[in-house]
């Protein structure tokens, strides 16, 4: 993909539904009692993998151009599941079927193949899950066994994680009490109180007992991790107005460093819609300042830490970021494609283990990058390019599909 430099930028965009919600509406409808209709759905390769996965467990799902129904199942058969790219999809189900007495097989592409599976695995066998893994990664076996509840640290500061373990909960006998260190995304804990489930939450610690699903109806938020590209646009080169964005606290990190950074920004029309916060987000160009980000944040904005470090490359001074090692296992090691592109495109940026130091310029050169196939990386480039002297090339940009199909259409 080719893009040409600009000096001036502005418009306003509705960005596809969140991924995360997206994920969750159709798995958890897909085990509830009923018919659900989900709307403004994201329709990329992910949430297309929980699709079809949830259609090989037994549940009715059928994707329209508008409306996504989902006619849930109450008993789940044995199934083999592709995931595809998607991580969400691999993990959360991995705690879903241990909870269904069903015996599955997970599988999924090359890169998903080579990411950790023993971080769900590990605490849903303290449950009583039956779960092999093949060398700590997919294809990952999980047989029919009894569950019970009891409590459970995550020992990640994952969504994912807590999740698989919450839903293996909804199945298992008791209660089950799974505490994490720092908060993170909320939207299991949120649609399943909404969908009927006996479930809890007491600070950082979720308390969930065995339960039937009711399904619901889901208008699925536009999702901030796809915004954020834009929003990015908006303080790097003019002005630009995100409509009906997800604004659910445990996601709005990537607001928390506009603040440091000094980027103008404002949230118009704040509204809640089926459970999650939403709003407009509106984002004007600002001078930028470096910015210090440390592990407390990190799951409030992990997805969005490529573009910030695109942004912290046009800041005044030095940017650090720390207690970010997560991104080593994303769809890349974010941590070195990040600081690859960056480099690529003339910026200063020092990789380290858990993070990175950026050095800011006023302006990028631009030049040839690799997504190495990983969807937000492609994305923050195209940010990159966009406010760089002159301009580039992205190779393997296809892959903005997985979270954003018409990207690029939308940026032109
Ligand atoms: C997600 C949780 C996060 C995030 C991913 C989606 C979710 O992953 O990076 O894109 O929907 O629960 P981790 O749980 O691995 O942090």
């Amino acid at each position: 993909m080719k893009i040409l430099p600009r000096t001036e930028y502005a418009g306003e965009f509705a960005v596809p539904g969140d991924k995360s919600i997206t994920h969750r509406a159709i798995m958890f409808n897909s085990i509830a009692e009923g018919e659900a209709r989900i709307t403004n759905a994201l329709l990329g390769e992910d949430c297309l993998s929980t699709a079809a996965c949830m259609r090989a467990l037994g549940a009715k799902v059928e994707i329209g151009e508008d409306v996504v129904s989902v006619q849930g199942t109450d008993k789940l058969c044995d199934a083999e599941c592709y995931c595809g790219n998607s991580g969400t999809t691999m993990r959360l189900l991995t705690g879903l079927v241990s909870g269904q007495r069903v015996n599955v097989t997970l599988t999924g592409d090359p890169s998903l193949s080579k990411r950790p599976m023993e971080r769900v695995a590990k605490p849903l066998r303290l449950l009583g899950a039956d779960i092999d893994t093949t060398d700590g990664c997919a294809p990952v076996y999980v047989r029919a066994a009894k569950l019970c509840g009891r409590e459970v640290d995550t020992a990640s500061a994952s969504a994912q994680v807590k999740s698989a373990l919450i839903l293996a909960a909804l199945g298992a006998d008791g209660e089950t009490f799974v505490h994490e260190s720092i908060k993170t995304r909320d939207h299991t804990e949120r649609m399943l109180a909404a969908m009927g489930a006996d479930i809890r939450v007491l600070g950082n610690t979720v308390q969930v007992k065995k339960s039937r699903l009711k399904s619901r109806d889901v208008e699925v938020p536009g999702d901030i991790s796809s915004a954020a590209y834009f929003m990015a646009l908006g303080a790097l080169l003019g002005e630009t107005l995100c409509k009906n964005v997800g604004v659910n606290p445990t996601r709005t990190g990537i607001l928390t460093a506009f603040d440091r950074m000094g980027v103008d920004y404002r949230l118009e029309n704040e509204r809640t819609v089926c459970g999650e916060p939403v709003a407009d987000i509106r984002v004007k160009k600002s001078r930028l300042k470096a910015i210090t980000l440390t592990k407390e944040i990190m799951p409030a904005l992990i997805d969005e830490l490529p573009v910030i470090a695109v942004l912290c490359a046009y800041a005044d001074g030095e940017s650090v970021i720390s207690g970010a090692e997560e991104l080593r296992i994303k769809e890349s090691d974010r941590i070195k494609t990040t600081a690859e592109m960056i480099a690529d495109f003339g910026g200063s940026i020092m990789p380290r283990e858990d993070g990175f130091v950026i050095r800011g310029k006023k302006k990028l050169a631009g030049g040839t990058a690799d997504s190495f196939l990983d969807h937000r990386i492609a994305m923050s480039a195209a940010v990159a390019l966009m406010a760089s002297e002159k301009g580039g090339e992205i190779k393997n940009a296809e892959c903005v599909n997985i979270s954003f199909p018409g990207f690029f259409d939308m940026l032109g």
